[in-house]
C-alpha cells in the first residue's frame, strides 16, 4: 500500500517542471525553438537564468538575465527601451540569424542586429551571465556574432568591462534603472570619459556630472580612494587598444556585481555562497567631498576639515555669507587677480584629487619644468601638474579649478598640483617660513624648541620613509603646517617678531657667528639647556638657508640631513642675502631665459590639519 503516494509525487514533479521549463530545458536556444513567458534558459552550472520578468506592480514585462539563487537580482535587460505592455513576448532566432524579441502581434520590438551572418546560429547562456549568439558547431570558441556583455544595462559582472574597445569602437557604459522596479533607462550614466586624459564619471541626464575620479595618472585614476581589500580587485585599463573598468573576485565563495543604482551610486554588492542576502561593500560617491564641485570653483573639500570647504592659499570665499559647509557653491576667488606679472610663481600642493578637466591643455611630451615655463608663458594658465607619474606629460588648467578634493589616505601617488599665484601671495605664504628660518638662525626665542621640532619632523619623516633622506630624495617638509608654525611663533605674536626692518637679526633663515660669538644670540633663560654645538649648528644651517646665491643654499633635504646628523660637515656660510635675486634681476626684460636661470618660484605646502 505504500506504492500510490510515491507514484503521485513523481507525477507532480513532472508537471511542475514542465510548467517552469521549456521541453528543451537547457542553456541553449536553437533556431527552431523559442522562449515564451514562464520559460527560461538556465546556464550549465545553474548560475544564471534568462526569461521574461516584470518588476513591481507594472504591467510592463522585459526579457532579462538574473541570478538563479537570487531571481529578483536582474543583471541584464534586453528591451529596456521597448517594454512589452499587456502583451506576451516571444524570443526566437530569426531567419537572418538574429536573436529577436516579438510582441504578441509578431512585431520585432528588440533585436541583436549583429553584423555577422551565421549559417546555423544558436543562443547560449553562459555561466558568466553572458548571453551569446554563435555558430552551432562552434561551442568552444569565443567567436560570437553577438554577446550581451557588449551591451551592459546597469550591472557589471566578472568578465564584463565598462569602457572602450578601440579596435571595435564599441563603448560599454552603464545606465541606471529608472527606479528599483522599472528597468527602463534612468537618469544616471556611468562612463569612461576619454577626452584626451581619461576620467571615470557618473553623469546625470547625459551631461551633469555628479561624481568623477581624478584624471588617469599613467597607472590608475587619481583621487579614487578604494580601500584595499581581499575580496574584490578592481581593474583599470588604459592603453592603445582598451580603456575600461572591470573587476575580479579573489574568493571562490563570493559572487560580486557592480551596479549603477537608480539614485546614481556606483555600488559593489557581494553575495556569499549559500546566502541570498546581498551585502553592500562599497559605494561611490563615498563621502560628501566626492560630490562633484561640492565647494565651488577654486574651493577644496576635505572630509576631515570643519567646515569641509576651504579656499586654497591666495583665494577667499566669493560670498562670505554663503560660505558654510552646506552652501559653498559660489566657491572662491583670488585675493589678488592674476595679471600675468613676471613675479608669478607656484604653490605645490600634494594629496589632492586634481581639478576637473574642463578647460585644459595636455602636452604629452613635456617635462614638469617645461610645463611650468609653458604655464607661466600663458596668461590663462592657472595651474599645472604632471599628467603621467611614470614620466613626461603636462596638464595645464585654464581658468577656474573645479572639484578639488583633499585626499586623506596619506599615500601620495606622486602627482602634485602646482597652483599659480602672484608674487605677493607667495611672499605672504613664505613669511611664516621666513620666520621659522629666522628663529632657527637667531635661536633668540626658542632655539632648542625649534631644533626639537625640526628633529621631530625628521623623526616623523624617517618613520614614514623608512630610511634616511638622501640628496636625490626630494622631501616635502610640512612648511605650511599651521599648528607647528603657530606654536613656534607663539601664534605669530608681536613679541616674537624679530625686530622691525625685516632681517636685521639675520645680519646680527651673521656678524656674531662670523666672530665666533654665536652663543650671545641665545636667550639667557635657555642658556643652560642649550648645547653650544647644537645651537651653532642650527645657526649655521639657518645662515646657509639665507645665502645670497641659490647655488650656495642647501636643498630642504640637505637641511634635514644636516640637522639630523651631528657628524655631517657643514659648508661655511657667506654673508647672507635674503630673497634678493628676484628683484635684482627684474629689470631684465626677456622672460624665459631668466626663468630658467632662476630657482623655480615654487613653494611646497601641505594642507592644514583637520580638526
Ligand atoms: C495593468 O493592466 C490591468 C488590466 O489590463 C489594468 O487594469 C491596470 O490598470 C494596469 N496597470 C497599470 C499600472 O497600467
Ligand atoms: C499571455 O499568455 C497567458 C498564457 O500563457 C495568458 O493567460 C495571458 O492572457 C496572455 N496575456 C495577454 C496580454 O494576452
Ligand atoms: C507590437 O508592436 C508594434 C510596434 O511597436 C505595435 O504597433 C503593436 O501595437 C504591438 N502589439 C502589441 C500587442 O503590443
Ligand atoms: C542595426 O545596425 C545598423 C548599423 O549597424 C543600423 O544602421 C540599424 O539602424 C540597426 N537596426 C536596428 C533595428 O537597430
Ligand atoms: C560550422 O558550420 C558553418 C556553416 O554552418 C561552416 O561554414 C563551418 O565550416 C563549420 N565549422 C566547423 C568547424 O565545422
Ligand atoms: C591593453 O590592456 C589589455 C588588458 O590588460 C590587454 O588585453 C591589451 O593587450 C592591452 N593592449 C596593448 C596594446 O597593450
Ligand atoms: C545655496 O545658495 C543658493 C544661491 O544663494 C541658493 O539658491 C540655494 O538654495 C542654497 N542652497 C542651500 C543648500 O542652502
Ligand atoms: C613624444 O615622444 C615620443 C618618443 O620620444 C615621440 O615618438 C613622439 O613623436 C612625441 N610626440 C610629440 C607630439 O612630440
Ligand atoms: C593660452 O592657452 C589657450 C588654450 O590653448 C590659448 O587659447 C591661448 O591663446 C593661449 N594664450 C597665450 C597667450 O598663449
Ligand atoms: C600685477 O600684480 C603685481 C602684484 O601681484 C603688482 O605689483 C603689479 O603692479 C601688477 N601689475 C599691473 C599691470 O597691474
Amino acid at each position: 500500500m505504500a506504492d500510490p503516494p510515491i507514484f503521485i509525487s513523481f507525477c507532480t514533479s513532472i508537471v511542475v517542471l514542465s510548467l517552469l521549463r521549456p521541453s528543451s530545458a537547457g542553456d541553449t536556444l536553437s533556431s527552431v525553438q523559442s522562449i515564451k513567458k514562464g520559460e527560461t534558459l538556465v546556464s550549465q552550472g545553474q548560475k544564471f537564468e534568462l526569461g521574461f520578468f516584470s518588476a513591481g506592480s507594472s504591467n510592463n514585462s522585459f526579457l532579462g538575465i538574473w541570478f538563479v539563487v537570487s531571481p529578483e537580482t536582474v543583471v541584464w535587460v534586453a528591451n529596456r527601451n521597448s517594454p512589452l505592455t499587456n502583451s506576451n513576448g516571444t524570443l526566437e532566432i530569426s531567419k537572418e540569424g538574429e536573436l529577436v524579441l516579438l510582441n504578441q502581434s509578431k512585431s520585432v520590438i528588440w533585436s541583436t542586429n549583429s553584423s555577422k551572418v551565421l549559417g546555423n546560429p544558436v543562443a547560449q547562456l553562459l555561466d558568466s551571465g553572458n548571453l551569446v549568439l554563435r555558430e552551432s558547431n562552434n561551442s568552444g570558441s569565443v567567436d560570437y556574432s553577438w554577446q550581451s556583455f557588449d551591451y551592459p544595462s546597469d550591472t557589471i559582472l566578472v568578465g564584463m568591462t565598462a569602457g572602450w574597445n578601440f579596435r571595435t569602437g564599441l563603448e560599454h557604459h552603464l545606465t541606471s534603472w529608472r527606479s528599483t522596479d522599472d528597468p527602463s533607462p534612468g537618469e544616471y550614466t556611468y562612463r569612461y570619459n576619454i577626452d584626451r586624459l581619461p576620467q571615470l564619471e557618473i553623469v546625470r541626464k547625459g551631461s551633469i556630472k555628479v561624481y568623477r575620479t581624478g584624471p588617469w595618472d599613467g597607472v590608475e585614476f587619481g583621487g579614487l580612494s578604494m580601500e584595499g581589500n581581499t575580496i574584490i580587485n578592481p581593474i583599470f585599463v588604459y592603453n592603445t587598444t582598451d580603456a575600461y573598468f572591470a573587476f575580479e573576485t579573489l574568493k571562490d565563495d563570493i559572487t560580486a556585481k557592480v551596479i549603477l543604482s537608480p539614485d546614481g551610486f556606483m555600488q559593489c554588492h557581494l553575495l556569499k555562497s549559500g546566502s541570498t542576502e546581498w551585502y553592500l561593500m562599497y559605494s561611490l560617491p563615498h563621502d560628501p567631498c566626492d560630490n562633484y564641485g561640492q565647494c565651488g570653483a577654486n574651493g577644496v573639500c576635505g572630509v576631515n576639515q570643519s567646515p569641509r570647504c576651504f579656499c586654497m592659499q591666495g583665494f577667499m570665499p566669493k560670498s562670505q555669507e554663503e560660505w558654510d559647509m552646506l552652501n559653498s557653491t559660489e566657491g572662491c576667488i583670488r585675493k589678488i587677480p592674476l595679471n600675468c606679472s613676471r613675479g608669478d610663481g607656484f604653490l605645490k600642493l600634494s594629496q589632492v584629487k586634481l581639478p576637473d578637466l574642463v578647460d585644459f591643455q595636455l602636452f604629452k611630451n613635456m617635462s614638469l619644468e617645461e610645463c611650468r615655463i609653458e604655464c607661466l608663458r600663458n596668461c590663462s594658465c592657472t595651474a599645472y601638474a604632471n599628467s603621467d607619474i611614470r614620466g613626461a606629460g603636462c596638464l595645464m588648467w585654464l581658468g577656474n579649478l573645479i572639484d578639488i578634493k583633499q585626499i586623506d589616505t596619506g599615500v601620495n601617488n606622486g602627482q602634485y598640483l602646482f597652483l599659480r599665484l602672484p608674487a605677493s601671495e607667495l611672499d605672504s605664504i613664505r613669511s611664516p617660513f621666513k620666520k621659522l628660518v629666522t628663529i632657527v638662525v637667531a635661536s633668540a626665542i626658542s632655539g632648542l624648541l625649534v631644533a626639537g621640532m625640526a628633529l621631530g619632523i625628521i623623526w616623523k619623516r624617517r618613520i614614514k620613509r623608512q630610511g634616511l633622506p638622501s640628496e636625490t630624495d626630494e622631501i616635502d617638509l610640512p612648511l605650511y603646517d599651521f599648528a607647528t608654525i603657530a606654536v613656534a611663533t607663539n601664534h605669530f605674536s608681536q613679541t616674537n617678531k624679530l625686530g622691525a626692518g625685516g632681517f636685521g637679526s639675520v645680519y646680527k633663515a651673521w656678524l656674531l657667528w662670523s666672530e665666533g660669538r654665536a652663543m650671545e644670540l641665545i636667550d639667557v633663560s635657555l642658556c643652560d639647556s642649550v648645547l653650544e654645538s647644537q645651537a651653532e649648528r642650527c645657526m649655521q644651517v639657518g645662515l646657509l638657508c639665507v645665502q645670497k646665491f641659490t647655488k650656495d643654499r642647501p636643498t630642504m633635504s640637505s637641511v634635514v640631513f644636516m640637522l639630523a646628523n651631528e657628524g655631517a660637515t657643514l659648508p661655511l656660510p657667506k654673508e647672507p642675502g635674503f630673497f634678493t635675486e628676484r628683484s635684482s634681476g627684474s629689470s631684465d626684460a626677456s622672460s624665459s631665459v631668466k626663468e630658467e636661470a632662476c630657482t623655480p618660484n615654487i613653494i611646497t605646502v601641505t594642507w592644514p590639519e583637520g580638526r
